[in-house]
């Protein structure tokens, strides 16, 4: 699947070309839920994506070829392709460098992303059993919720089929650092990109655990009631938003934009750059929590190193204390689906 490019660039220097060219990796990714609501503007932003040569979309519903013929009228490098309904899957699957897992049910007001097991546990099993078969060194990145209980499901499946690599199977938690940068630019009245905070622990309330005391820039807050109330901001955010949309589903469209982020890290990665840094949720030994989040540098193979979550303060201690538990509640439920 993985075609090279040569790129070829022209630099003027002194009123004279010079012509260069270097080879660059070109990747396949493939969307599993590309019709739904991240799905769509998720593709929209791996479609501007130079690194991707291919962009496989997948999903049940009806709209899929059409989304895909829509996004293939961009005028950008990725050759899309649509695949709509589950004996499609395999073909989409076929090749993947990289497949991004969007598909599933999003919450409604009053409920919790665990409330999505039931619908959601079987889409993303079915969705590595898949990968397994076609594409079994494929990096999985799963945005499908409840993330803490959907990544131990693919992990489980894919060791069933002895394919399983730990460094190529993640939990999409991005969404919690993209809005920790954007309340904090907002708060220290900075440009948001500019902010680059390490989010550890899982995807759910207690288990979203930004760690304000390595924020750079600080937050300029100068009480720990403004911290904590900061703090829970950021864990609520995603129920912020349901709220928001009042029945209309969750995140959709910042996700997309936190998805297309990962990716871009993931593919970066891949193609050989050095010191790429994101934080995901992936199998981890640091805590007893079997998987954790926290930043990762990636490479060819995926997660080349875990960087661990360095110093905590005593009220950051006191929320990895309060999100073990849950945590290793969430692996359980997700390991047991499949092993049951
Ligand atoms: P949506 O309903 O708008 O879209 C989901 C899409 O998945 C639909 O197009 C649907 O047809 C498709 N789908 C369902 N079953 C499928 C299957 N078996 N194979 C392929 N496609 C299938 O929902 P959404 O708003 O895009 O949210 C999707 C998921 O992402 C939800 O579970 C939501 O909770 C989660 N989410 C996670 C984060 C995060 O930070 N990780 C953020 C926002 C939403
Ligand atoms: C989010 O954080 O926005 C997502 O996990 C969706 C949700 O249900 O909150």
């Amino acid at each position: 699947s993985r075609a090279v490019k040569p790129v070829v660039t022209v630099a003027i220097q002194n009123g004279a070309k010079n012509f260069s060219t270097s080879p660059e990796m070109l990747f396949k990714v493939m969307v599993a839920g590309a019709a739904g609501g991240i799905g769509q503007p998720l593709s929209l932003l791996l479609k501007q994506n130079p690194l991707v040569s291919n962009l496989a979309l997948y999903d049940l519903a009806p709209v899929t070829p059409g989304v895909a013929v829509d996004l293939s009228h961009m005028d950008t490098p990725a050759k899309v392709e649509g695949f709509q309904g589950a004996d499609k899957l395999d073909s989409a699957v076929k090749g993947a460098d990289v497949v991004v897992i969007p598909a599933g049910v999003p919450r409604k007001p009053g409920m919790t992303r665990d409330d999505l097991f039931n619908t959601n546990a079987s889409i993303v099993r079915d969705l590595a059993e898949c990968v397994a078969r076609n594409s079994p060194k494929a990096i999985v990145a799963i945005i499908t919720n409840p993330v803490n209980s959907m990544v131990p499901i693919a992990s489980e499946v894919l060791k069933k089929a002895g394919v399983y690599d730990p460094n190529r199977v993640l939990g999409v938690t991005t969404l919690d650092v993209v809005r920790a940068c954007s309340f904090i630019g907002t708060i220290n009245g900075v440009d948001p990109r500019s902010v680059s905070i390490p989010v550890i622990g899982g995807h759910s309330g207690v288990t979203i655990i930004p760690l304000l005391s390595q924020a750079n820039p600080k937050p300029k807050i100068s009480d720990q009631g403004k911290i904590e109330a900061l703090t829970k901001r950021i864990q609520e955010a995603g129920t912020e938003v349901v709220k928001a949309k009042a029945g209309g589903g969750s995140a959709t469209l910042s996700m997309a934009w936190a998805g297309a982020r990962l990716t871009n890290a993931i593919l970066r990665g891949l193609n050989g750059e050095s010191n790429v840094v994101e934080c995901a949720y992936v199998k981890s030994d640091l805590t007893e929590a079997t998987y954790f989040a926290n930043p990762l540098v990636f490479g060819k193979g995926g997660v080349a190193k875990n960087l661990g979550y360095g110093k905590l303060n005593a009220y950051e201690q006191a929320l990895l204390k309060a999100a073990i538990p849950e945590l290793k509640k969430n692996i359980a439920v997700g390991e047991k689906f499949v092993n049951k």
